[in-house]
């Protein structure tokens, strides 16, 4: 299964939980920065691992236009979503937030990660 994880990350903390992820995957992983490369060709992929930083309660707007403009081919691989974030209280709100309805539902994995 090719995987790509797919992440926006402003500081590096979600930078460095997408290396941990795939890490973790027994296979290789291409690793690919939505602030370097916004128009990502995804076609090639199995399986979409897509991580986000959380800042003002939401994700950025590159992950949205990322996740709209890419539906049809993201409706049809292996999903993974995850965050990174340090508000406590609104934990599920933003992960809800952080990704579009279509793709909570397909995703198969989610990982809520929370600074201290
Ligand atoms: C200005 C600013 C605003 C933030 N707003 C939120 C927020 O609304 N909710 C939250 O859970 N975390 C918030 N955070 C915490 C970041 O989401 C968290 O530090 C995250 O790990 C940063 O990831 P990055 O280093 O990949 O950019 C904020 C951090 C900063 C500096």
């Amino acid at each position: 299964m090719k995987t790509a994880i797919i992440y926006y990350s402003k500081h590096g903390t979600t930078e460095h939980v997408a290396y941990l992820i795939g890490e973790s995957l027994n296979h290789k992983v291409d690793y690919i920065s939505l602030r370097e490369s916004p128009k990502v060709d995804i076609r090639t992929y199995d399986r979409i691992i897509l991580g986000t930083s959380i800042y003002a309660g939401t994700s950025s707007r590159i992950v949205t236009q990322f996740c709209n403009k890419n539906r049809l081919l993201l409706e049809q691989k292996v999903i993974g979503l995850f965050i990174c974030r340090m508000n406590k209280e609104q934990e599920t709100k933003e992960m809800e937030k952080a990704f579009p309805e279509y793709l909570q539902k397909l995703a198969s994995n989610k990982l809520n990660t929370r600074q201290e």
